[in-house]
């Protein structure tokens, strides 16, 4: 690479600038931590976020796809490509039990997903870069987007444009169940595909005391819940995972009155892509078949959500090796699972492939509550990691 320090040296200046940066990215994720807001309404968050990036001279977008940012950091024009780095900013509506210092300020609302640590950690490779002084080969675009708990955020984000001349995305999230410092690593399908189903079920009404003069809807609504279960376990390939789960039924007007409609609600999760492609004519088969056998008729509304987080296996090699260089090969944990949770990442991987790392945000000493949790607390070393690794993986991106 002309006109750049060697591999070795750079990975080694990196590190020092995300160290010395240290106490200064505890101090903006302590401030994030406090000031939580809701999904589509990070004003503060946003303004200060960009404060810490205009301090440091960096051109910022404000209000993209709503409450977004857009930094870009400009290449040497060695290499034409440009890499996207992808964080985000949003809380939840939970009441914080933490009994930390800088617990939430705001009633009812906590950073519960470590956003905090993700806007974190994309500030902080941008300070480094900045810092740096030596423009990298290629051009790198931040995103700081909003709402990712409602799945909305990236197609904001995309549909202003951010996707535009992108070759590639990194992104990270952090686990609890990780030991904080450490990064975790998956090849291939990282978090599931999230759809919503919508199933109305609907029969004719009729004396509790004479069913055969009604067709009783709840009684059907048993048997697509049961049929579509047991269809999983016997049509689907076992080795490509599928979860339906209805959370929510509602039907019926009195104890004996048989019910003349249902309404199932629900979530289907998958990480195939061919499962993702199939799945909606899968359910329709069999909900038409049961309300078909019973006399009954039926309304499907699917409604895709965000699909599976797939990570480039290429991208993958880099953000690996790029963390073990800067921080030795114990800092790798190898994820064996995927998860079935969601993540709107995988949105911003419908233009370009991406990968999201895992940031281990386990405490030693002390209990570990699970992402969503008002006790979930976060192991502070982790910022450091996050920022190295992060920032490595953008400059070994281009050699
Ligand atoms: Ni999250």
């Amino acid at each position: 690479m002309t006109g750049m320090l060697d591999d070795a040296l750079m990975l080694e200046k990196i590190r020092a600038i995300a160290e010395d940066l240290s106490p200064r990215l505890i101090d903006i994720r302590r401030h994030l931590h406090a000031h939580p807001e809701l999904s589509g309404h990070e004003h503060q968050t946003a303004a200060y976020a960009a404060g810490v990036l205009s301090s440091c001279g960096l051109p910022v977008q404000e209000s993209v796809g709503r409450t977004g940012l857009v930094v870009e950091l400009e290449g040497s024009g060695q290499d034409p490509r440009r890499l996207a780095v992808r964080t985000d900013m949003d809380a939840l509506p939970i009441e914080e039990r933490s009994d930390l210092a800088f617990a939430s300020r705001q009633p009812g609302l906590m950073h519960a997903c470590g956003h905090d640590v993700h806007t974190t950690v994309g500030l902080g490779t941008a300070m480094v870069f900045a810092e740096l002084g030596v423009p990298l080969p290629g051009n790198v675009r931040f995103l700081f987007q909003p709402a990712e708990e409602i799945s909305q955020g990236a197609r904001w984000m995309v549909a202003a444009g951010v996707m535009e001349g992108v070759d590639a995305i990194l992104g990270v999230h952090v686990f609890p169940t990780i030991p904080g410092g450490k990064v975790g690593i998956r090849y291939g399908a990282l978090t599931a595909a999230a759809d919503d189903i919508e199933v109305t079920i609907r029969g004719e009404s009729g004396h509790g005391a004479r069913p055969h003069e009604a067709i009783d809807a709840i009684w059907i609504a048993a048997q697509v819940i049961t049929t579509l279960q047991q269809a999983i376990s016997r049509t689907q390939n076992s080795l490509h995972p599928l979860v339906i789960t209805f959370g929510q039924i509602k039907g019926g007007r009195a104890p004996n009155v048989i019910a003349d409609q249902v309404t199932l609600s629900g979530t289907v999760r998958c990480l195939h892509p061919e499962t993702y492609a199939t799945v909606p004519d899968w359910i329709e088969h069999w909900v038409q078949n049961v309300c078909q056998t019973y006399g009954a008729t039926y309304e499907l509304n699917y409604r895709r959500g965000v699909p599976s987080v797939q990570n480039d296996i290429a991208l993958t090699q880099i953000v690996q090796a790029a963390a073990e260089s800067a921080l030795g090969k114990d800092v790798i944990q190898t994820l064996l699972e995927p998860s079935l949770g969601a993540e709107d990442f995988s949105v911003y991987l419908e233009h370009a492939p991406g990968m999201m790392f895992r940031l281990g945000v386990g405490l030693e000493d002390q209990p570990n509550y699970p992402l969503h949790h008002p006790k979930f607390v976060v192991n502070e070393r982790s910022l450091l990691t996050g920022v190295v690794t992060m920032a490595a993986a953008v400059y070994r991106y281009w050699v």
